[in-house]
């Protein structure tokens, strides 16, 4: 903790400056060997503030989903997971976590048959008017909430999207549609409101939106899906060679 990051002569209200120090703390990872954080009390005196000012910066912290406060315990930090993901395996979601130890999980925020648009059309190589496969879901691990992803597939290979219970992936290889290669794009974007609140981050912050299209090995287009992940909890990895 640093005392001088607080002075009355900025034109911020001290409660906070004091939320802004300790988010940086706790994004950048410097508070990692605690859990806890002070009491109030002890804040209080850390950096000559009233305890007011102290409780006002912790429901900033709390609201912005990086705090939580038990009864009678004290302030603890929200620990996401962190996944280190190799970028160049095609894997699933319930591979990717499981394989980690972590509990995958899926919250649906939709599902239908409907018309291609013409952007899905022309990613799945689907005639104008053909019908599509559309899963929406939250995915989480551990009850932690890491992405959201909207695939869309022809409806030729998946026919009803209350076939798939679990894992997309294992749903299509259990149907003779294995996915056998894919292409993606990563961007760095700032998350809207709407998606920020699903995946308990604040408004604005930092994610990747990842465009995947996976093929069958003859090569006709099985998924497009449109994805958002939490910056603060994915690395990206990839081995490089001489080309
Ligand atoms: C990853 C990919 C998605 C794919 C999903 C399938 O998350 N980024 O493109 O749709 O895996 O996951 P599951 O088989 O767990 O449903």
């Amino acid at each position: 903790f640093d005392p001088t990051a607080l002075s009355d002569a900025l034109p911020l209200p001290l409660y906070l400056q004091l939320a802004r120090h300790l988010r940086s703390l706790i994004v950048e990872g410097r508070l990692t060997d605690q859990d806890a954080l002070p009491g109030e009390r002890e804040l209080a005196e850390t950096f000559g503030v009233s305890r007011v000012t102290v409780r006002k910066a912790l429901r900033e912290l709390i609201a912005e989903g990086l705090l939580h406060q038990r009864q009678g315990a004290g302030t603890f930090i929200n620990r996401s997971p962190h996944v280190e993901q190799r970028l160049s395996a095609l894997t699933s979601f319930t591979e990717d976590i499981g394989g980690r130890g972590l509990k995958p999980e899926s919250r649906w925020l939709g599902r239908s048959v409907a018309t291609a648009t013409p952007e899905e059309a022309m990613a799945l190589g689907l005639r104008p008017g053909a019908e599509v496969v559309r899963l929406h879901r939250l995915r989480l691990a551990d009850g932690t909430p890491l992405a959201i992803e909207l695939s869309a597939l022809p409806a030729s290979v998946l026919p009803d999207p209350d076939l798939v219970q679990g894992s997309l992936y294992e749903t299509l290889r259990g149907r003779g549609h294995p996915p056998f290669r894919a292409l993606q794009r990563l961007s760095a974007i700032r998350l809207p409101a709407d998606q920020a609140v699903l995946l308990g981050v604040p408004d604005g912050a930092p994610a990747l939106y990842i465009e995947r299209r996976t093929f069958l090995e003859n090569g006709s287009p099985l998924e497009f899906v449109r994805s958002h992940y939490r910056g603060d909890a994915y690395d990206f990895v990839v081995e490089l060679s001489l080309v």
